[in-house]
């Protein structure tokens, strides 16, 4: 056995050999640390949704009020998640040039949730033409990321960029890898440290994380939605197809299978996580209105416990629609709902 003199010379040693080798391999320790600590930052949040991603604002009966961003910072958020449908706003020929207007919208946008204290994650939401043909709509797509990028690379590090909202359709693994790499190699150049958020494809699907191949980037932040189970959470929605109807009624106890199921679904990003030493986002949550409230309110705290059990950020979909947490009509918040989404926050 040493003696107690030696012990702290040893765990020094020890200590010095471990930075060596933390030093020695390139890109995980440091890229660890920045992307963990911007999304720790980033908390909890709510998503703006049916607004900016509408073909035009209004065309989904959301138009952003300067209120939504003060109501929901007082609620306790930490950020908004802005989806912005910019393919609907830019030319189709080259150089593709995203309307003024709109561009202004956006600002004004960012603007109110920095205002009001709140960090955003800007995406880019329903490029339909790109999802039915990715090759054909590629330099379209890197050509309004570069223009969003150098039109936003003065702003403060509060700021990411989510650069697709659910890859899929046409959008395969090859595909989209290889498109997220080119896409962050162009806004790289404007925005060289920038939080630039990245899910799998089939929709941000946990079961896809395995398929997803980064680029060497410490700024990283890697985002997954969850809905399941999806006949539970999307029942009666008619973006789903028909089948959807066959699901109203479907509950959402908390049983020791939904749990241990949600669980294991949660396991199973940290673990991807934890391997590729990158953080975790769930960017997207939520049971549509059909379901009943007393299991949308259950599944919903639930949710939210496993991401905070497991270190992860987490976006509610959506503010005031179809999911909404917040009544535009009543003007007033769904109190159930708001008490299980910001509960284990305040
Ligand atoms: C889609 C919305 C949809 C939601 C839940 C979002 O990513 O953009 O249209 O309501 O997911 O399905």
């Amino acid at each position: 056995m040493l003696g107690s003199f030696y012990r702290p010379a040893l765990l020094w040693a020890a200590a010095s050999t471990l930075a060596v080798i933390l030093s020695l391999t390139p890109g995980k320790s440091a890229q660890a640390e920045t992307a963990f600590d911007f999304n720790r930052k980033l908390g909890s949040g709510i998503n703006l949704g049916n607004a900016l991603e509408a073909p035009k604002e209004g065309d989904w009966g959301v138009i952003l009020q300067p209120e939504y961003f003060t109501l929901i910072k007082a609620a306790g958020f930490n950020h908004v998640r802005l989806p912005v449908s910019w393919s609907t706003h830019a030319a189709v020929d080259a150089p593709y040039t995203i309307e003024p207007a709109f561009v202004e919208r956006v600002d004004w946008a960012i603007k109110q949730a920095r205002d009001n204290g709140l960090k955003v994650v800007l995406n880019m939401h329903h490029y339909e033409q790109l999802e039915a043909d990715p090759a054909a709509h590629t330099q379209r797509f890197i050509a309004m990321w570069q223009q969003i990028a150098e039109h936003l690379q003065k702003e403060p590090d509060d700021l990411a960029f989510e650069f697709y909202n659910e890859p899929a359709r046409n959008i395969n693994a090859d595909k989209w890898n290889s498109l997220f790499a080119q896409t962050l190699k162009t806004v790289r150049s404007s925005n060289p440290r920038r939080c630039v958020v990245v899910g799998p494809i089939d929709w941000n699907d946990v079961g896809e994380l395995h398929s997803l191949q980064l680029p060497n980037d410490k700024n990283l932040l890697v985002t997954i939605h969850y809905y399941a189970p999806k006949r539970f959470t999307h029942q009666g929605a008619s973006w789903i197809g028909p089948e959807a109807d066959k699901w109203l009624g479907t509950k959402w106890t908390g049983s020791a299978k939904e749990t241990a199921d949600m669980t294991a679904d949660f396991d199973k990003a940290a673990d991807w996580g934890r391997l590729h030493a990158r953080p975790i986002y769930v960017g997207e949550f939520g049971a549509y209105e059909k379901a009943d409230m007393d299991s949308r309110v259950l599944w919903t705290k639930a949710v939210r416990a496993q991401a905070q059990s497991h270190g992860f950020s987490d976006a509610y979909w959506e503010f005031c629609s179809g999911f909404g947490a917040y009544d535009p009509q009543g003007k007033k918040w769904r109190t159930p709902l708001l008490d299980a989404l910001t509960v284990t926050t305040k």
